[in-house]
């Protein structure tokens, strides 16, 4: 899908993250297993990756796995953890002929070998590619980054590669799994809930928060169009008084 006529290309957001939210409501409305909703939130996936890359979108950062989803049953963990290799094994030639590059946020201890595998395989497969990057959150959970990040800085202080008094936001950044991208311009959560559910707590400080009523497996291009709009409507002022442009 193609940018729409009415639609600025100069005034998109760089970076969109996605909770995607709703598959088990999904399924449960018509009487289906929740691991339906995930294959069904998995063809969105398709879509939306197709979608956002035709629009120039540089960064998309889907929420595919909390590390609170652990909570959930165990034949439901397991179908989540086939999903990525799934994915990646249908999708990788067009991937590849997009030239989207695969990065995996999150926490890799915790995750089964062979759905790591299969992430380690897409990310070493597309790192040359220079076009949109397509960062799955998985085993992610945005304390869970933070701690780690804390760690990694609190190592180099102790072996004399960092003085404490020069750590700064930048330093932050540039040690969570994010580092090197931008932040996301836009959070788009799909099932009406409102809430950020421990995702990207650094990176989401100043974003456009849109929540959308509908089920992650109903969410379409259309809807991903609609949400291009709604950002060029909000005025980011990032503390300011000017009335600035989006982007
Ligand atoms: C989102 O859908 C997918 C994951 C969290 C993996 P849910 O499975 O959370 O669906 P609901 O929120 O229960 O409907
Ligand atoms: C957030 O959705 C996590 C993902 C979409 C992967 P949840 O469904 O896990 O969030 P809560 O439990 O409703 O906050
Ligand atoms: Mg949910």
């Amino acid at each position: 899908m193609a940018v729409a006529a009415d639609v600025d290309a100069q005034r998109l957001p760089q970076h969109v993250a996605i909770i995607m939210d709703g598959n088990g409501r999904w399924a449960q409305c018509r009487g289906l297993p929740r691991t339906a909703g995930h294959r069904a939130g998995m063809e969105t996936v398709r879509r939306v990756v197709r979608c956002a890359d035709d629009w120039g979108i540089r960064v998309l950062t889907l929420f595919a796995f909390s590390t609170e989803n652990w909570r959930r049953p165990v034949t439901e963990v397991a179908y989540l953890m086939r999903l990525p290799g799934e994915y990646l094994r249908s999708e990788m030639d067009e991937l590849m002929a997009r030239g989207i590059r695969i990065q995996m946020l999150g926490d890799r201890v915790g995750v089964p070998a062979l759905t790591l595998r299969a992430v380690e395989r897409g990310v070493v497969q597309t790192a040359a590619n220079p076009g949109m990057v397509l960062n799955f959150a998985f085993n992610y959970g945005g304390r869970a980054e933070l701690v780690r990040t804390v760690r990694s800085i609190a190592k180099e202080v102790k072996n004399g590669q960092l003085s404490p008094e020069t750590i700064d936001e930048q330093t932050i950044a540039d040690h969570l799994d994010t580092r090197g991208l931008p932040d996301p311009d836009l959070l788009i959560r799909t099932s009406g809930e409102q809430r950020l559910s421990n995702y990207l707590l650094w990176q989401l400080a100043y974003s456009e928060l849109l929540f959308v009523p509908k089920f992650w497996p109903d969410f379409s291009e259309m809807d991903f169009e609609m949400a291009m709009r709604e950002f060029q409507h909000r005025q980011r002022r990032f503390g300011g008084v000017s009335v600035s442009n989006n982007g």
